[in-house]
């Protein structure tokens, strides 16, 4: 059974496709590609059809890990399509609990409640800033996602379910 995730930020060009890439990259690294469905979506339509900025590309890229999205808005099927929905920050995590019908909410979650090293943090938003921040931003979501990888993986959950 597959198990269908979706990363969003604000504009879709640098975070939920830093996300996306390295999740997948994780996830077949450990020979479970196939388990997962990643995708990314941006709160704001501002960047659609652009991919990820350069700079969250090349830093990225420093990892060995390719970003190919294409930026695109959260739409009301991605509610039904995808089994979590993982917000880079809690103004995007309140966007889309305020867009989503309530039947939904428990599948929204804020992306570093899976921190493991600072739980409920923000991603911070690297984009107006310097190349650093990109560096960070992959470094968060690095050690994130190695821990959604395992809790997705994990007999805690069955695969589309609150785990509460
Ligand atoms: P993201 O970063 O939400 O991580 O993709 C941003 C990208 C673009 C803008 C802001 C944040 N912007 O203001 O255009």
């Amino acid at each position: 059974m597959v198990t269908r995730i979706l990363f969003v930020c604000l504009g879709n060009i640098c975070r939920s496709p830093a996300a996306e890439g390295v999740f997948r990259h994780l996830a077949e690294e450990a020979g479970l590609g196939h388990v997962f469905v990643v995708d990314s979506a941006g709160t704001s339509g501002w960047h659609i059809g652009e991919p990820a900025d350069a700079r969250m590309r090349e830093a990225a890229a420093m990892r060995g890990i390719r970003l190919t999205s294409r930026a695109r808005q959260v739409s009301q099927d991605d509610f039904d399509e995808y089994d979590w929905i993982f917000a880079m920050d809690a103004t995007n995590l309140r966007h889309l609990r305020r867009q989503a019908p309530s039947d939904y909410h428990h599948k929204i979650r804020l992306f570093r409640e899976f921190d493991p090293e600072e739980p409920g943090a923000d991603v911070p938003d690297p984009y107006y800033g310097g190349p650093e921040g990109f560096v960070e931003v992959l470094d968060i979501v690095t050690r994130t996602s190695r821990e959604l990888l395992a809790f997705l993986t994990s007999d805690r959950h069955t695969g589309t379910h609150d785990p509460a």
